[in-house]
């Protein structure tokens, strides 16, 4: 019988942008729960993988560009070679908190091609990089991760806005192709969170804290903390028949 206590024993997580922020967060979350956890990032795989493993987690770590298909051609191979392959894919790499707010005629062409990369091609590259091993399974779970603006159209950082809108629409899409595979796709949209990211950009902690605590039912601030359950429930047994859907987690600011 299944211990409750490790619904996800077994289970092999890939995490996109796990070793820090609010990924970092999930894939302690995921390993407590049982899984087996590929940290993905572009920087700090190895040294958030060496963390979870000295807290008796199961970990590896792949340095990945998710914008890059070569880099992300080799996750399935290392996902397979670490741990025989992949259950779970948390589409977390995203670029938020590095951004300068800007109307959006003054935002580049080339930063706008850059955020679409990361957030939405940088999606569909993983997708498409573990759908065989997904398939080879019998099932899988995609949870990509968009956020509150794409529903509120936050001003000042339009490419960000539409890529987290994208992210919404590309859940509905592969939930639709990919269900009669067992392999169900959802995403949550978080509200303003004290990620890593964030706490180092001090100017968008000061700009945004405050006024997003105000918004919010919930009247308090957002850690990774509050995410973590929301991105097990879809990954997990209690998520089996939830498919194409967005919870927006951010403590009632927005009702989607
Ligand atoms: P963070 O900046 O704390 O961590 C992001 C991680 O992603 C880093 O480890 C970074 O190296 C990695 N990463 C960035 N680009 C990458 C790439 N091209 N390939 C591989 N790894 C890459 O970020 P945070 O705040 O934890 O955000 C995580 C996700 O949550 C992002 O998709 C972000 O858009 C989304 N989000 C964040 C919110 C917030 O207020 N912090 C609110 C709503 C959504």
């Amino acid at each position: 019988m299944a211990d409750a206590n490790m619904p996800l024993a077994g289970r092999v997580a890939v995490v996109t942008g796990g070793a820090k922020g609010i990924g970092f967060a999930v894939a302690n979350d995921l390993g407590r729960r049982g899984a087996s956890v590929l940290v993905a990032d572009q920087a700090g795989a190895d040294y958030a993988a060496a963390r979870l493993c000295g807290a008796g987690l199961q970990a590896a770590a792949l340095k990945v560009d998710v914008a890059s298909e070569a880099d992300t051609g080799a996750l399935a191979k290392a996902a397979t070679e670490a741990f025989g392959g992949v259950d779970i894919l948390i589409n977390n790499a995203g670029i938020y908190s590095t951004l300068a707010p800007r109307p959006f005629e003054e935002i580049d062409a080339a930063e706008w091609r850059r955020v679409m990369e990361v957030n939405t091609l940088g999606i569909f590259l993983c997708c498409r990089a573990v759908l065989p091993l997904m398939k080879a399974r019998g099932g899988g779970r995609i949870v990509n991760i968009s956020s509150g603006v794409a529903f509120k159209g936050n001003p000042w950082m339009a490419h960000y806005v539409a890529s987290k809108g994208a992210v919404v629409s590309l859940t509905r899409a592969l939930a639709t192709e990919l269900g009669p595979f067992n392999i169900l796709v959802n995403s949550v949209a978080p509200g303003f969170t004290l990620s890593d990211g964030v706490l180092e950009n001090p100017g968008l902690a000061e700009r945004v804290r405050q006024p997003s605590v105000r918004t919010r039912v919930l009247a308090r601030e957002m850690t990774p903390a509050d995410l973590v359950g929301a991105i097990a429930f879809f990954a997990g047994p209690d998520g089996a028949f939830v498919t194409g859907q967005t919870l927006v987690v951010d403590g009632g600011a927005y009702f989607h």
